[in-house]
C-alpha cells in the first residue's frame, strides 16, 4: 500500500486507533520506488558457476537439451530458489524427441498486473559446460533472485525470473513460454530482461539497443561507475528475447561477447586484447576459467540496478521523510487556541530551509483564523492569519525555512478562531523533510 493510502486508511479506521498512536502516525519506510540496490556478491554468482561446473562434469561434461546435466541444472536452481520464498513452476516441453526444462519463479507481492522479468537459458551446447554461455547469465540472475530474498524486497511491480531450456536449438523454451502465454498475461509483462553470456574472458559491455527505458537503465549504471557501453550488434535476436519481443513485450539486456574478434578501438576502451570476446564459445573450454571476474561482477550489479529501479514506483517516488496527524482536532468559536501535533523522529540535524507544512482545516470563514507552526523549542511561524475573508477551508502546503530548528521533536499546528460565528476543525497536519 502507498503511504499516503496506508495513512487514509488508519485516518479512516476509528478514532481509537488515532488515539492509540497519540495522534501521530511517523511515516518514514521508503517507498519501493526509493529502495536502495544491493550490490550482488560475485563471490556467489562465481559459486554458482562452480555447482553449474560440477554438475556438467558429473554428466558427460555438458548440460545440453536432452541430457541429464540440464535436468539436473533445473533442479539445482530450483532447490535454491524454493529455499527462500518463491513459487516455482518447471515447464516442461518436447523438441527433438526429448523432455526439455523451463522454470519459471515468481517472487510474492507487487502489483500482478504489472510484471518484471528477467530471464537466461540454462542449457548449454553439447560441446562443453557452458559456464559463459550461459551459466554466467543463469548465475546471475539467480543470485539477483537471491538477494530479493536476502533483503526483503517488497516491489511495486511483480517480479518473476525465468530460466530457459533448449536456447541454443532455437530459443525453443523460451518461445515455448510466450506462446503458452494468454495474451492477458502477456499484456501484464512490462519488461523482459536478458542475460547471455556476461561473463566473457575478453569482454565488452554491451546493451541491447530495444525498449529505450530499459536501455537507459543499464546505462545509466555503467556510466555511474565510468564503464562504457556499446549497442550489442552481434546478432540481434540471438538469444531468448527474440521470442518475447516477438509478441511484443519490451525487451532489454546485456552482453560481453562471443565469437566475434575484439577491434583495436574496443582495446583501447575496455582493455584486453584484439582477439575474440569469448574464444572458447560454443567449446569445450567454456568452463569455470573462461570468466572475467569484473565483467561478472559489473554486470550482475547492472541486472540488479536494473531490476530493482524498474520494479519500483512508475510515479516519481517521494525521497522525504513524512509526519502526519490526521486526527481531527476541533476549533472552538472566537476561543483558546488548539493544537495538532506530529513527533518528528529519526531526522539528523535540522530541520530543511524549505519545509513543507500541510495544513488541511475545515471552516466556514478563513477570515476568523490564526494558523502557527509551532517548532519544537517553541518559536512561532506564521501560515496565515485572518485573510481570505469569508472563503472556505484551507487546505494548502507552506513553505516554511526552519533551518534554525532542530528537526527531532513535537511540532504543533496551532490554530485559533478570533471572531464569533463560524466554526471549523483541523482535518490534518503534516510535515515533509526533503
Ligand atoms: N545466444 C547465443 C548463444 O547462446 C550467443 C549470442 C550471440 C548472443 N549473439 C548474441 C547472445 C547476442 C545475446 C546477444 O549461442
Ligand atoms: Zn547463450
Ligand atoms: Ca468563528
Amino acid at each position: 500500500m502507498k503511504l499516503s493510502a496506508r495513512l487514509s486508511a488508519l485516518a479512516g479506521s476509528s478514532a481509537l486507533v488515532i488515539g492509540a498512536l497519540a495522534g501521530a502516525v511517523p511515516a518514514t519506510a521508503a517507498p519501493a520506488g526509493a529502495a536502495a540496490v544491493p550490490d550482488i556478491p560475485v563471490a556467489s554468482v562465481k559459486q554458482h558457476l562452480t555447482d553449474l561446473q560440477s554438475i556438467a562434469t558429473a554428466n558427460g561434461g555438458n548440460r545440453a537439451h536432452g541430457r541429464a546435466g540440464y535436468k539436473a541444472s533445473i533442479d539445482f536452481v530450483k532447490a535454491k530458489l524454493d529455499a527462500v520464498g518463491f513459487t516455482t513452476t518447471v515447464q516442461q516441453f518436447t523438441y527433438n524427441g526429448t523432455t526439455g526444462y523451463n522454470l519459471i519463479a515468481d517472487w510474492p507481492g507487487g502489483d500482478a498486473n504489472q510484471v518484471i522479468m528477467a530471464g537466461s537459458h540454462l542449457d548449454s551446447v553439447t560441446s562443453g559446460p557452458g559456464i559463459n554461455d550461459n551459466g554466467s547469465g543463469s548465475a546471475a540472475i539467480l543470485e539477483a533472485a537471491l538477494t530479493v530474498a536476502r533483503t526483503g524486497y517488497q516491489p511495486s511491480k511483480h517480479l518473476r525470473f525465468g530460466w530457459w531450456g533448449a536456447e541454443e536449438l532455437g530459443l525453443v523454451g523460451s518461445k515455448h513460454y510466450v506462446n503458452n502465454l494468454p495474451t492477458t498475461e502477456r499484456a501484464k509483462l512490462k519488461g523482459y530482461l536478458n542475460f547471455d553470456m556476461i561473463g566473457s574472458p575478453n569482454p565488452g559491455y554491451f546493451v541491447y539497443d530495444d525498449d529505450p527505458t530499459i536501455e537507459q537503465t543499464f546505462k545509466t549504471y555503467f556510466s555511474g561507475i565510468g564503464v562504457p557501453t556499446e549497442i550489442e550488434t552481434e546478432g540481434d535476436g540471438r538469444s531468448d528475447h527474440a521470442s518475447f519481443k516477438n509478441v511484443g513485450i519490451p525487451v532489454g539486456g546485456l552482453f560481453t561477447g562471443a565469437s566475434r574478434v575484439k577491434t583495436s578501438a574496443q582495446v583501447t576502451k575496455w582493455g584486453g586484447t584484439a582477439t575474440a570476446f569469448d574464444r572458447c564459445y560454443h567449446s569445450s573450454c567454456d568452463t569455470t576459467a573462461n570468466i572475467n571476474d569484473t565483467a561478472l561482477d559489473r554486470n550482475s550489479d547492472a541486472i540488479a540496478h536494473a531490476i530493482w529501479t524498474l520494479s519500483g514506483t512508475s510515479t516519481q517516488p517521494p525521497t522525504g521523510k513524512v509526519f502526519e496527524n490526521t486526527a481531527d482536532v476541533s476549533v472552538p468559536d472566537n476561543g483558546a487556541a488548539v493544537t495538532s501535533t506530529v513527533d518528528v523522529t529519526g531526522v539528523t540535524g535540522n530541520a530543511p530551509a524549505s519545509l513543507s507544512v500541510g495544513v488541511n482545516i475545515v471552516h466556514t470563514y478563513i477570515g476568523d483564523l490564526v494558523v502557527d507552526l509551532v517548532a519544537p523549542d517553541g518559536s512561532v511561524y506564521n501560515l496565515h492569519n485572518r485573510s481570505g475573508g469569508s472563503a472556505d477551508n484551507i487546505n494548502q502546503t507552506y513553505t516554511v525555512n526552519a533551518s534554525g530548528e532542530v528537526a527531532n521533536g513535537a511540532w504543533k499546528l496551532r490554530v485559533q478562531d478570533k471572531a464569533g460565528a463560524d466554526t471549523g476543525y483541523i482535518n490534518s497536519f503534516k510535515l515533509t523533510f526533503p
